[in-house]
Order: C-alpha cells, then sequence, then structure tokens
C-alpha cells in the first residue's frame, strides 16, 4: 500500500490532505469532524479582531450555481460554482485561545495537526493574533494575506489587498515571522497580478511556505429577475479554476522551489494529484466539503491512495512535482521538437456525414473532397485540434511526411 505520509514545513503529515480555512473549520465540532474523516491537518477559520469581518459572516450568503449559472439544488456536480460571502470568525479572537488548544489536543491524539490562520486589521494585530495562536500548541500558522491593509497604512498602499503588494507581503511577513517560533505560511490571493512575485517577497521575509491560493471575487446574475445572486460581488471558485490556480503551484515551484500548500479548485483525488504533480506538496479542501459534507474527505483519501497503488507510486513524493519538472523551460525549448502532421485513416472516417476537422482547421490543411477529406499537408501546422475534435477517432499525429507504409502502421496503433 502506497504511504501517504508527507512532510511541510518541517512537520509530519500522515497523508497530504488538509482541510481550508473555511466553515467547515470554523467551530470546535466542525474541526474534529474533519479530523474524524481523516484530515491531517485542519487549518482553522480565519482568527481576527476585525469587527467588519464578524459581522460579514453573520451576514453570510452561499449559493451554487451550475455550468449555465443558474443556482443548483440537491445535488452538487462536479462542474459546480461556488459563489459566496462570509468573513472571518464571529467569536471573539480570544475565545479562540480554547477551541484551538482543545482541537490541537484532539488532533495529536487522531496523529493530525490542528493549524492557525490569523488576519488582522492593524500591525500589531498581526504579531499578537500569531504569538497568541502558537501559545495554543499549533505546529504552524497560515497567514491569511487576502485581506485590507493594516489601518497604520492608510494611503499608502494603493488598492485593496495585502497580498497583491510584494512591499505590503513582506512587511506583514517579517511581522508574523518574527513573533513566533513555528513555521509561518503565507495564504496568497488569485487576485495578485504575478503570485510568484508575491511568494518571492514572502520567501524572502521568512515564510516557510505558500498557500496557492484563496479565492477571485466575481459577480454573477440570474437572468429570470435581473438581480445578482446573494445582492452582489461575492468570492467565486470551484472545480473549473483549477488550471489557474495550478500555473501558479507550477510557476512557483519551478522558480522558487518553495513549499506549496495548493488549494483552490480541489473537487477529488484527481485533482489532487494535479497539484501534487505540478508541485504542491499538500492541499487544502474547502467548498467541496462544505457543500458535499465533510464526509466527503475521506473519500479524497481512499481514491488517493487507490490511484497511487494503481500507478504504482509508492509514496507522495514520487509523485511531487514531476509535471513541472517535466514542462518544457521556454518556448525555444517548446519548438525544438519535430513537427507532426495529422493523418486520417479513412476507413474509421465519417466523411461526408461528419465535417468536423474541416470545419476547424483554420490553417487550410483540410477541405472536402468528393469521396473524403482531402489533406493539403503542406499548409497543416501539426496543431492537434483535429486529432481532438475528431469524433471517430480518425486521425492520427505523426512526423510531417511519413512515407505511406509508415502512415500505414501509424493508422494501425
Ligand atoms: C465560504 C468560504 C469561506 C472562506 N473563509 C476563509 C477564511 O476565513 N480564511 C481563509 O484564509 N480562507 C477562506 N476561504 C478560502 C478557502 O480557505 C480556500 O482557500 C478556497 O475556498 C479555495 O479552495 P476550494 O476550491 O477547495 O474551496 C473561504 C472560502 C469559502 C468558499
Ligand atoms: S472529424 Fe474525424 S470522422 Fe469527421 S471528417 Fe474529420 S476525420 Fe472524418
Ligand atoms: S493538425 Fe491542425 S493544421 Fe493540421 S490538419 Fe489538423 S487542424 Fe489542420
Amino acid at each position: 500500500m502506497a504511504d501517504l505520509s508527507v512532510e511541510f514545513c518541517g512537520v509530519r503529515f500522515k497523508n497530504p490532505m488538509l482541510v481550508a480555512s473555511i466553515e467547515p473549520s470554523n467551530s470546535v465540532n466542525n474541526i474534529k469532524k474533519c479530523i474524524d474523516n481523516g484530515a491531517a491537518g485542519v487549518i482553522v477559520k480565519t482568527v481576527s479582531e476585525m469587527a467588519s469581518m464578524s459581522k460579514l459572516t453573520e451576514h453570510s450568503k452561499y449559493a451554487i450555481l451550475n455550468e449555465k449559472g443558474k443556482i443548483i439544488r440537491g445535488k452538487v456536480p462536479r462542474n459546480f460554482t461556488f459563489y459566496s460571502r462570509s468573513g472571518y470568525i464571529k467569536e471573539h479572537y480570544e475565545d479562540w485561545i480554547a477551541y484551538l488548544t482543545e482541537t490541537q489536543a484532539y488532533a495529536k491524539q487522531h496523529n493530525a495537526h490542528v493549524i492557525g490562520n490569523v488576519s488582522a486589521g492593524s500591525l500589531n494585530m498581526w504579531a499578537e493574533l500569531c504569538k497568541m495562536t502558537e501559545d495554543c500548541g499549533v505546529p504552524m500558522i497560515e497567514a491569511n494575506l487576502h485581506t485590507p491593509y493594516p489601518t497604520e497604512w492608510a494611503g499608502k498602499y494603493p488598492g485593496t489587498l495585502v497580498a497583491q503588494n510584494p512591499e505590503a507581503t513582506y512587511e506583514i511577513t517579517r511581522r508574523c515571522v518574527e513573533s513566533v517560533d513555528v513555521p509561518v505560511i503565507i495564504k496568497l490571493t488569485p487576485e495578485a497580478i504575478d503570485l510568484t512575485a508575491i511568494a518571492e517577497a514572502a520567501k524572502q521575509a521568512g515564510a516557510a511556505a505558500v498557500s496557492v491560493n484563496s479565492r477571485f471575487k466575481g459577480f454573477a446574475t440570474d437572468i429570470e429577475t435581473g438581480h445578482p445572486f446573494i445582492g452582489g460581488p461575492a468570492g467565486v471558485g470551484g472545480p473549473w479554476v483549477k488550471p489557474i490556480t495550478l500555473r501558479w503551484v507550477h510557476d512557483i515551484y519551478s522558480r522558487l522551489n518553495m513549499e506549496i500548500a495548493g488549494s483552490n479548485g480541489i473537487f477529488d483525488a484527481r485533482d489532487a494529484v494535479e497539484f501534487i504533480m505540478s508541485g504542491a506538496r499538500v492541499m487544502q479542501v474547502g467548498s467541496v466539503l462544505m457543500l458535499k459534507s465533510i464526509e466527503w474527505l475521506s473519500r479524497i483519501i481512499t481514491d488517493l491512495e487507490k490511484f497511487m497503488d494503481a500507478h504504482g507510486y509508492a509514496s507522495i513524493d514520487e509523485m511531487y512535482g514531476i509535471s513541472s519538472r517535466r514542462a518544457a523551460p521556454s518556448m525555444d525549448e517548446l519548438f525544438k521538437a519535430s513537427p507532426l502532421q495529422a493523418y486520417i485513416d479513412h476507413d474509421k472516417c465519417k466523411y461526408p456525414k461528419c465535417t468536423t476537422c474541416i470545419e476547424n482547421c483554420y490553417y487550410d490543411a483540410l477541405n472536402r473532397g468528393d469521396q473524403q477529406v482531402v489533406s493539403k499537408t503542406n499548409n497543416c501546422i501539426g496543431c492537434e485540434l483535429c486529432w481532438n475534435l475528431c469524433p471517430w477517432d480518425a486521425i492520427r499525429m505523426g512526423d510531417k511526411d511519413l512515407a505511406e507504409s509508415q502512415i500505414q502502421s501509424l493508422l494501425l496503433d
């Protein structure tokens, strides 16, 4: 059986699946439930002194949309959009001393960890909350930088979120890191222009890792009523956002070689594998647990183990970053690949009933013939679009200008 355990920021986790800072980690009972369902770590809902963020939570609204942008009721499909608005913890932050202490003790009994998550409205509070959280015994703290600037910086930085600015990220990270001995993870926002530059600032300031990343803000409209869902702009995410998140996981892994907790777009074990192969050491799962219940987590963990066994991976480390390392390092490298050409298997082809490839070749390489599709091989640039679109698997890609016998064996493959 595959070994799912992994080391992240110097701490051993029994598997790479953590629960993200979200409603399923907003109370003692919920955190215990996550641990009961196999979470190796639970990142608590953001602990903060900002009254505005508690008020926001008291007015939380959650809508689930399908791929057409309509409200979903009942079973949540893979391709959901979670459109929601909520803040940080609703209790006073000092109440969390008891909650963190209790849940950390419970986690220890189950070979798991509770991880702090803080966000503050002033520089001193960033430090105070980190210290308070560390004193509760957590092995690491996530600093949620998807948050407004501290009050002291009013007017200093334009914009809205700390993690949109490398200097602000550096200063807050340093403040957090200096205030505690445990590792600090910086949670990035996808609303920054260059997440790698932000991660680099965090690294220089002493961050042990980055979480890549929290959610976008969006706007969704109910066209039947002409009103926006849940009253206006809100956080937005779902499994569809995964490739965008992975772009940054790949970039930060490749350029900074930093420890990464992947978050934003995980639905099942397949997604978790993609995150690991792209360079995330651990994953944070949020929305899907909120919508399909915390029990869904144990299914992700079981399926991850099954995947590894079926594919011969003995450990998470064997999958870690493999896809990122195989990515072409530059366009020049990509261009070195020998040119390909599309070859049509006329026995399988359903022309003239089907004309898909002809309609979708934008290089004038496929045309209508009397009996069959006619290829203008000189025009084919090997883009693979026809190959991907052919509904009858009648196209093969091969080296340019193959001899007739080579084409025949290619089509037989
Ligand atoms: C309803 C909701 C509440 C969230 N609250 C917090 C929070 O308090 N602190 C935080 O750092 N991230 C928060 N997040 C972001 C999640 O931790 C996570 O990074 C994000 O949802 C992406 O992961 P997912 O695709 O698995 O949901 C919240 C997300 C949602 C959907
Ligand atoms: S898409 Fe496939 S089946 Fe359709 S015409 Fe092209 S090769 Fe033939
Ligand atoms: S590979 Fe691209 S260019 Fe070549 S025939 Fe297919 S669609 Fe046209």
